[in-house]
């Protein structure tokens, strides 16, 4: 027997069902925000990922050489294809370029609940502005997609690099020094940071103040901390986004949170991060933030910025609130009880599906009770019977599945049975 790879799934019928459902509900918010789909190819040159993050990155990579001896990779995530795409062929479209696009993702992680090697992200990308209201608006959309998709318990965090690199640099911490820090901070191991401080000859007072700005969600305890005009400047613009989600778009769930680094190695000033407390260990549905990649992959120059949602952690998390998916119903099965009504059987099952409904037909031949059965065994509204005793007279039994009540309808009235 062959079993499925490590980290990857099979989706049933019901998992599908699920999944589309939410993608459809997903796609449309993208839409209400102005944001256009896009699509990318699966597999990339191995160079575009490690451009930025260095050969390290290879390690959690799915690459090969193709049988033309050229180095690919599965991509990992999509900002990086997308911001390829823009470079090579939509530099000229007007701005802002709003992108978005759902797409699997391929990660020699190391599987778990919510940790897949094989997993699906909804994201999108801004190209060409770096306005508060901008920002503002792409971390509303991440929130937004999340809470219409129906989950209860979110929490919103945002935070900066840029206000963290001034921290690190009124420290006068090394670029090793901060290297060795940022994952202990990922963590929130606010002892250990203490610790390794300590270390670094950072003196307590100093470095308890550190500790607390990166865990006072109070930007104006943040702003007394510094006194050059950059980072008053950065907190200043944080402010102004921070303002506009609150009062303009009415998000008040949202805490600012300075240990937020992120994991990729490509983001620069604003970053996000949107957690569902429900999913434990994997909680983080979504990140995102402004990133420079443009320019190293040899484009004009540009701001942008984007997020990417967990697919599968989304669906996880409705699943452990309990949401109630709507059931996805087939609105007819047709039965001919007999060889030669198969015709006409055919003839409104045609009619009904041009209509757009969703109609299955008997092809086993299989008799009355077990059709039934079969109907009810795949969640149908209704069942529609043609017996010699129903053509004699133009006519179908129509048995509603739920009730059991039957009526006798003229064929020529067949579409009325669902209004
Ligand atoms: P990321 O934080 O690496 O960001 O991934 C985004 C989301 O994908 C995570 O929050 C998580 O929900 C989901 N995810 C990541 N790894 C796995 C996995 N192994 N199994 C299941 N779900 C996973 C990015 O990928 C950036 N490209 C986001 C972005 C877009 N930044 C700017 N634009």
């Amino acid at each position: 027997m062959f079993k499925i790879p490590r980290g990857t799934r099979d989706f049933s019928i019901e998992d599908m069902q699920k999944r589309r459902y939410i993608e459809e509900g997903m796609r449309s918010t993208f839409q209400t925000f102005g944001y256009r789909e896009i699509q990318t190819p699966t597999f990339e040159t191995l160079e575009l990922f490690t451009a930025k993050s260095g050969q390290e990155i290879i390690e959690e990579l799915y690459s090969f050489k193709d049988k033309g001896g050229r180095d690919l990779a599965l991509r990992p995530e999509l900002t990086a294809p997308v911001i390829r795409f823009y470079v090579d062929k939509l530099q000229m479209e007007p701005k802002p370029l709003k992108l978005f696009y759902f797409g699997n993702c391929f990660r020699y992680d190391r599987p778990q609940k919510g940790r897949y090697r094989e997993f699906r992200q909804a994201g999108c990308e801004i190209i060409g502005t770096d306005t508060p209201e901008a920002y503002a608006e792409l971390i509303v959309l991440a929130y937004k997609i999340l809470e219409n998709s129906g989950i209860e318990d979110l929490r919103l965090n945002i935070g900066n690099l840029n206000i963290l690199s001034l921290i690190f640099k009124q420290l006068k911490l090394t670029r090793e020094q901060q290297k060795y820090l940022i994952p202990l901070i990922d963590k929130s191991l606010f002892e250990d940071v203490f610790d390794v401080l300590r270390d670094f000859g950072i003196k307590g007072e100093d470095a308890n103040k550190f500790i607390e700005i990166l865990q006072t969600p109070d930007v104006k305890i943040i702003k007394k901390y510094f006194k050059d005009d950059s980072a008053i400047k950065e907190i200043g613009e944080l402010e102004q986004i921070l303002k506009l989600i609150e009062k303009a778009f009415g998000i008040k769930n949202y805490k600012v949170q300075m240990s937020i680094v992120r994991g990729l190695d490509y983001y620069k000033g604003l970053v996000f991060e949107i957690e569902a407390p429900i999913l434990g260990a994997e909680k983080q549905l979504c990140g995102g933030g402004a990133y420079d990649l443009i320019s190293l992959f040899g484009g004009k120059k540009t701001p942008s910025a984007g997020f990417a949602i967990g697919f599968d952690r989304t669906i996880v998390a409705l699943e452990s609130e309990n949401y109630r998916f709507p059931k996805s119903q087939i609105d007819a099965y047709v039965i001919p009880l007999n060889e030669d009504i198969v015709d006409l059987a055919i003839n409104i099952v045609q009619i009904l599906r041009n209509e757009g409904f969703l109609v299955d037909l008997d092809l086993l031949r299989r008799g009355l009770g077990k059709s039934l059965k079969y109907a009810s065994s795949i969640d149908v509204k209704k069942a529609i019977i043609l017996g010699p005793k129903e053509t004699k007279q133009n006519s179908v039994t129509v048995r509603d599945m739920e009730t059991g009540e039957q009526k006798f309808i003229k064929i020529k009235n067949i579409i009325k049975i669902f209004q």
